[in-house]
């Protein structure tokens, strides 16, 4: 079978390399992406967006299946230019993805249906309606409506200071966008649930921990992701009842949206908060996560394909994973997530991750005359899986060393001290 992958990144590249293993990869990017194009038969160069290229390319060389893997790319409704022309599609259409770039329909979805998890909330496109509200909250987050790349978010104590800057900061976004979503600040211990879907039901993935913060401690600027672990069926600080909670809220949700003719197809991806008041929702993306792809596909025991035209025909088939520990940790550029360092070179000593078990998907860079360059964005990330996640811990940091070029990393994902301080987190919730 041929399949077409649209976008490029690490999590993109680990998408490849599921698919061509058991059918024919066809590729477009907007970029080259080294490894993507290595593993495809053919690629095209071009602007995804560009609907008559695209559609026109793939229907000459007879694709059968189409996955649109970036939100950016599923936002233009670049799924929806496969479909117009009669391919099956395993991602959301342009409508479905809203659930992901507009926070005030999922949101207002959540709330119209009383899906629980749903924080207290306000859409609001007033500076004086927000003053009222973030008086009334007292601890808020404020975000903006669309995408941001995960780097949008504000909370207060943390990134906001003051009812000043807390105002300053909705200002600025209702000035920039008409409105804002001001959201009750939670506290407690994240995790990301992703599932597959086809419209009806979902096939759910292993619960992962990303770490958003860009430095140890998780101190500093929210990044896209920096890094991320999974041990099996739970994480360490979560019981069944938080994961069937979980997984409740996502069939909830994907029945919502098929009731109101708005049916999702492809990967729902939820960010949920394990609070002192059960499991909440953080918000929803319409993708896999990144790096959280990394962690459950390198588990899969079902072909990727496979699960991505069942997805397409709308009848889900059985999805199997193993029950290993994952981690995963970014390479980036030097001065991310500020500003990241573009067009410095990357070498990879491909042999010595091969002797080590551990793998490299290439993130946000570009090659040029056979040599990988960096961009502002994250580089590379190295996986590994084994049977404890200390020994994929130090799988990973062992093979930090492979990989050179100005680029730094997040020591302590993945390791005890910080898991300890994570359970200790969620056990003084509980209490
Ligand atoms: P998002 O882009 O919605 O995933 O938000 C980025 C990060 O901001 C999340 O991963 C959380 O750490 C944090 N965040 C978002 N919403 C809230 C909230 N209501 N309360 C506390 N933290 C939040
Ligand atoms: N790692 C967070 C995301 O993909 O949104």
């Amino acid at each position: 079978m041929k399949v077409l992958l649209v976008g490029s990144g690490a999590r993109e590249h680990i998408i490849a390399e599921q698919l061509s293993k058991s059918s024919e990869l066809y590729s477009i990017m907007p970029k080259k992406h080294p490894g993507i194009a290595s593993l495809s038969e053919e690629t095209l160069v071009h602007d995804p967006t560009d609907s008559a290229v695209v559609g026109q390319w793939a229907k000459e060389k007879g694709v059968a299946l189409v996955f649109v893997s970036p939100d950016g790319l599923l936002e233009k409704g670049v799924t929806d230019t496969f479909s117009d022309l009669g391919i099956p599609v395993a991602s959301p259409s342009k409508s479905a993805a809203r659930i992901e770039w507009d926070k005030s329909y999922a949101r207002n979805l959540m709330k119209a249906k009383e899906i629980p998890g749903c924080p207290r909330l306000k859409v609001v496109s007033s500076l004086e309606e927000a003053r009222e509200f973030v008086s009334e909250l007292g601890e808020v987050a404020v975000k903006p409506i669309g995408l941001t790349g995960g780097k949008g978010v504000k909370i207060s104590g943390e990134h906001l200071n003051s009812e000043e800057e807390i105002l300053g900061y909705c200002s600025k976004l209702i000035e920039q966008d008409g409105s804002v979503l001001i959201e009750e600040r939670l506290e407690g211990e994240e995790f990301t649930l992703q599932a597959f879907c086809d419209g009806n039901g979902l096939a759910l993935m292993p619960p992962v921990q990303d770490h958003k913060r860009a430095f140890e401690g998780d101190e500093g600027p929210n990044t896209g992701g920096m890094g991320s672990y999974s041990t099996g069926k739970l994480l360490p600080f979560m019981e069944q009842k938080d994961l069937d909670d979980a997984k409740g809220i996502m069939q909830r949700t994907l029945m919502e949206m098929k009731n109101e003719g708005n049916p999702f197809t492809g990967i729902l991806y939820g960010q949920f908060m394990l609070t002192r008041d059960g499991v909440k929702v953080i918000e929803f993306n319409a993708r896999f996560g990144d790096p959280e792809a990394m962690n459950v596909l390198i588990l899969l025991g079902t072909e990727l394909s496979e699960v991505f035209l069942s997805m397409a025909n709308g009848k889900l088939c059985p999805v199997s994973f193993s029950n290993e520990c994952t981690v995963v940790k970014y390479l980036v550029p030097e001065g991310y997530p500020l500003e990241g360092k573009a067009d410095q070179p990357v070498t990879v000593d491909e042999e010595g991750l091969w002797n080590k078990g551990v793998k490299l998907y290439l993130g946000s860079v570009y090659e040029k005359e056979g040599v990988t360059y960096t961009t502002t964005s994250r580089t590379a990330a190295l996986v590994s899986k084994a049977e404890t996640r200390q020994e994929a811990e130090n799988a990973v940091e062992s093979a930090i060393s492979l990989v050179s070029g100005p680029l730094w990393h997040r020591k302590d994902i993945g390791t005890d001290e910080l898991i300890s301080r994570r359970m200790e987190h969620a056990r003084r919730l509980k209490q």
